[in-house]
């Protein structure tokens, strides 16, 4: 059982506020009639086998829609196709071949725009399709692309799907040793980076992260990107420039025809263990669930700007940083920077500069922007904007409605969209045209997806009540289809209530009998930490390693903008004292070994650490010491003064 505790939330009714889509919304939407929902539900096969014909152009009509091999499933069975030809070819014969599809927006404010149309996308993806395949890269070849915002990355992964090689993008806040580690799990072939970018106005040297996540992997070349300029190690043989390696490539390479159950890409993703997983997305499903959501999610008109903030390293990069607005043949944004820089009002002088029409980002992000004051938004115009969505964590009433007032001038529904890397794309929000919008509450099941609600033992939950939300078959066909070279860790999703249902790990509640739901958060080891997701394992393996550490036990505890942060309870070597030059050390240690995204909010050092009499550390009470929470029975422990020194050593009240 995979079960953890969660926080049952009250059953009386909250008064919610229920918003509904304005005439103007409904008259411009591509779904504004509910009965999609019923008549999705009838033959959800036959309804994704549609979607499947009207949005995505086949080489080859797939056998069968949906095959289910419990716990494994495929979507358009023999199906033959090509992503980077839907998001590309397609269009280029077409009058959008001069349409702007990305917008990139460099950091430094004075450092021009640059717009590549469908055409210069086509061809650079088309000529950086014929440097990997110079480099030995073949069909199912996975390769490595450690690169931050800039739409190299976007060349990058097209070209890769243009000729079926694999790619797994890697975050580029990750350190070398989180690179390595993946690469080395996924057997890269090939690494493409960049020398450097900007960060908040300083210079990052990624080149020489991307050096310690190469050595003593199975990578054999490494593509550099020059961003900045800088000067950066370049190793004889094995490093290459792109932009030398682009000057003669040919500029057409005829895509691979790929089968619908071809790996697309590997995604490396935390989980309930140390070692995160590479979370497999295969193709056909992936295109027709990306497309789909895409386009009636956030309504994406061919006259819209669709800016989706997240970093190309998450999930939400992959769908609706790539895939999904290329495929429907939509502009979209890309931006390099940080949110604040120069200034705190950098997004809002984006959204009024580029006419951005859709913007989809995370709730940390929009509770930091209320924290900075509303005075920042005021100073832009941004009527441009017309629909709004979040994604990644719980979005609380207030941040909701200050989005929705003081972004989106109460004109913009929010779309709070539900889904995780394993699922591919969105799967439970309102649909803009439709709605209801009620803060807090995502909405309802995709047209075609069905979730439940179930308490421990299975039974489905009734309205008001709160559970653990489930997947029901036939499964979205974007879902992941294996977890790379560990089908066990993939069969754990199927274990927890049988092979019918996709265990997703959440909590969640039936709000009413329309079928919206509202997620609760993780009920595993997993935190969400301002929308990262992040496994306590992985960072107290990391906190361990460090020579000054005897134990450690990481716990997430609540934040008002981040939603919650990690705080390390740590024991030290009885020879080391605590000191604040070891608090500093051992943040250092957490960013060498994953990531400053990993750093822990605080360090408590305890004598020790609460224990069951079989040794095991009691992370329930730490989670309620954190919480502020009472602290229940410690009669069962095999040190039960150790929640007294807690106490008296750290400060935490009862
Ligand atoms: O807990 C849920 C939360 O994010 C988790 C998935 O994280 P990740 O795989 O990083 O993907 C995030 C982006 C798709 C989920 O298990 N989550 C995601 N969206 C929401 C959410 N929680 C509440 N409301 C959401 N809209």
């Amino acid at each position: 059982m995979l079960f953890k505790p969660i926080m049952w939330i009250k059953k009386d009714p909250e008064k919610a506020q229920v918003f509904w889509p304005s005439d103007e919304l409904k008259e411009k939407a591509w779904l504004n009639d509910e009965t999609i929902y019923k008549e999705a539900a009838k033959d959800p096969v036959a309804f994704w086998a549609k979607l499947a014909r009207e949005g995505i152009e086949w080489f080859k009509e797939w056998d069968e829609t949906y095959r289910w091999e419990p716990p494994y499933y495929k979507w358009f069975v023999n199906g033959k196709l090509n992503i980077s030809y839907n998001a590309l070819d397609r269009h280029v014969k077409t009058w959008r071949r001069n349409k702007a599809a990305i917008i990139w927006v460099p950091e430094p404010p004075d450092e021009k725009e640059r717009v590549l149309t469908y055409f210069d996308l086509y061809r650079e993806v088309n000529k950086f399709a014929n440097v990997l395949r110079s480099l030995g890269v073949k069909k199912g070849d996975r390769v490595g692309i450690y690169l931050p915002m800039i739409p190299e990355v976007q060349i990058a992964m097209l070209a890769c799907a243009r000729i079926g090689a694999i790619h797994s993008v890697v975050f580029s806040a990750f350190s070398g040793k989180s690179l390595k580690e993946r690469m080395m799990d996924a057997e890269a072939k090939v690494l493409v980076t960049v020398d450097g970018y900007y960060r908040r106005g300083k210079q990052v040297n990624l080149k020489a992260e991307a050096d310690k996540g190469v050595e003593g992997t199975s990578i054999q070349k490494v593509v550099v990107v020059q961003r900045m300029g800088i000067d950066v190690n370049m190793v004889e043989g094995r490093d290459n420039w792109w932009h030398e390696l682009m000057k003669n490539a040919d500029d057409y390479c005829k895509p691979e025809v790929i089968d619908s159950e071809d790996i697309l890409y590997l995604l490396y993703t935390s989980g309930t263990t140390g070692k995160p997983k590479g979370v497999e997305h295969h193709t056909g499903g992936y295109a027709v669930q990306a497309y789909w959501t895409a386009k009636w999610d956030f309504d994406l008109h061919d006259e819209d700007v669709f800016w989706c903030t997240a970093d190309i390293g998450w999930v939400t990069g992959h769908t609706y940083g790539c895939y999904g607005p290329l495929l429907v043949g939509a502009t979209m944004l890309e931006y390099e920077g940080a949110p604040n820089y120069p200034q705190e009002d950098r997004w809002w002088s984006i959204v009024e500069n580029c006419g951005v029409t859709v913007f989809y980002t995370a709730p940390t992000a929009i509770r930091m922007f209320m924290q900075w004051g509303e005075e920042w938004p005021k100073k832009h115009n941004l009527n441009s904007l017309r629909i709004l969505g979040t994604v990644g964590e719980p979005i609380n009433e207030e941040a909701w409605l200050w989005y929705s007032h003081k972004i989106g001038g109460g004109r913009c529904p929010v779309i709070d969209t539900w889904w995780q890397t394993e699922t591919g794309g969105t799967l439970i929000n309102s649909l803009p045209g439709i709605g209801p919008f009620i803060p807090t509450v995502a909405g309802r099941s995709f047209p075609g997806t069905q979730h439940e609600i179930l308490d421990e033992s299975g039974n489905p939950m009734s309205v008001g009540e709160g559970g653990y939300l489930v997947q029901k078959g036939p499964f979205a066909p974007g879902m992941l289809r294996n977890v790379w070279r560990n089908p066990a860790r993939y069969k754990e999703y199927f274990s927890v209530y049988g092979e019918k249902y996709y265990y997703t790990s959440d909590g969640a509640r039936k709000w009413d009998a329309l079928g919206n739901i509202r997620l609760t958060g993780r009920v595993d080891d997993v935190m969400k930490v301002a929308g990262h997701r992040l496994s306590t394992a992985e960072l107290e393996n990391a906190i361990t390693s460090h020579e000054a550490v005897v134990e450690c036990a990481v716990v997430a505890a609540p934040h008002d903008i981040k939603g919650e942060v990690p705080v390390a309870f740590v024991t030290l070597k009885k020879e080391i004292e605590s000191s604040d030059k070891l608090i500093k050390d051992l943040i250092k240690h957490v960013d060498v070994t994953i990531g400053p995204t990993a750093r822990p909010d605080k360090i408590v050092f305890t004598s020790e650490l609460p224990k069951t009499r079989s040794g095991k550390i009691m992370r329930r009470i730490l989670k309620s010491l954190v919480r502020n929470q009472p602290i229940g029975d410690t009669t069962t422990l095999m040190n039960p003064e150790s929640v007294r020194r807690l106490r008296e050593e750290v400060g935490y009240e009862e």
